[in-house]
């Protein structure tokens, strides 16, 4: 808790107290849609572009959240403001936005002063999320293929982003029954690779960047800074249809999300990906990732590794303190 709040449909209120009612479409359907932006040196990356998708996203499962998106964008701004006092200096934050129908109108007289859509934003220390990533930054990550197949964009459409997310629970576990672990890569109905349960994926094969049409995948918003970095780096990159075969080709293979950026592939289905290390491309999309948003994403989780602990301790501690005293 340590003292920071979160933005709940209209008010600012303690992070303990933001709770849902468990007759809410969230938990009634998974009908919510969500989004993820990170802070690099305290401004948050594309923020704009993370809400452009959210309202895509709220347009499709056609809820009214009652904010404009520049008014969203205003409170995320006064959320991140009021949390950003609870922590040292140079702590990027995580800042989540939910938006759930409200509850299920059977319930509906539970509130005689009418429901309206659940809007909640949140920013959290990324430490928890980085401290505990950073080693994958030198180790890889080893990529499975789990039964679980994507959903075709005719079923449900991948590239809104919602909490009905049972297919990416399930490649989860059945890549950490593959390998503890283990990254799954999930394909489409048509055999085509699409994506994992939180990231975009990349081949790299005689100095060209590989990656799934977007068809039946989320379109990362670190996917189209990808696409940016490339262009700005003279490497050529291309939409194809993707399969094994060009996985187990590939020179290099790259994950992308927003809190960590960019990650190499190990190995692809126990195969080792090149030699295992970082390749050159990687390399060179990192050294400009980190230029265009002004941090070294891994020396930052590198550091957060080290201090998480601490933080761990003391965060513990005030939520206890904060507890007795209620
Ligand atoms: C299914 C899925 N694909 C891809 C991504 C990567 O998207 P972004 O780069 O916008 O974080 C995410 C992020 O959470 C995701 O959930």
């Amino acid at each position: 808790m340590a003292g920071r709040v979160v933005y709940f449909s209209g008010e600012f209120v303690p992070e303990r107290e933001a709770n849902v009612s468990i007759f809410d479409c969230a938990l009634m359907y998974g009908d919510m849609a969500f989004e993820m932006t990170r802070t690099f040196g305290g401004e948050p990356f594309k923020l704009r572009e993370h809400l452009d998708r959210l309202y895509g996203s709220l347009r499709l499962l056609e809820i009214d959240c009652g904010l404009s998106l520049d008014e969203m964008l205003a409170q995320t701004l006064v959320t991140l403001e009021k949390n950003q006092a609870t922590e040292v200096e140079g702590m990027d934050w995580w800042i989540m936005h939910d938006v759930s129908r409200g509850p299920l109108p059977v319930y509906g007289s539970l509130w005689p002063e009418g429901t309206k859509p659940t809007v909640t934003i949140s920013t959290w220390p990324l430490i928890t999320h980085m401290g505990t990533f950073a080693t994958k930054y030198d180790t890889g990550v080893d990529i499975v293929v789990p039964a679980q197949q994507a959903l075709p964009a005719h079923l449900v459409d991948a590239k809104a982003k919602t909490r009905s997310r049972m297919h990416y629970k399930m490649a989860e576990l059945q890549g950490q029954r593959i390998g503890e672990g283990a990254w799954p890569v999930m394909f489409d109905p048509d055999g085509f690779m699409a994506e994992g349960p939180g990231w975009n994926i990349f081949l790299v094969k005689d100095g060209t960047i590989y990656t799934p049409e977007p068809r039946n995948i989320l379109q990362g918003v670190s996917r189209g800074t990808v696409f940016e970095l490339a262009e700005q780096e003279g490497i050529p990159i291309v939409e194809a249809n993707l399969g094994r075969y060009e996985a187990l080709q590939a020179d290099e293979i790259f994950c992308t999300s927003t809190s960590y950026c960019i990650v190499h592939g190990r190995s692809f289905e126990g195969q080792v990906v090149g030699d295992g290390q970082r390749g050159p491309v990687v390399e060179r999309l990192t050294e400009a990732w980190r230029q265009r948003v002004g941090v070294d994403m891994v020396s930052q989780a590198r550091e957060y590794a080290e201090a998480l602990p601490g933080w761990l301790e003391q965060e513990v501690e005030a939520n206890r303190a904060a507890v007795a005293t209620t």
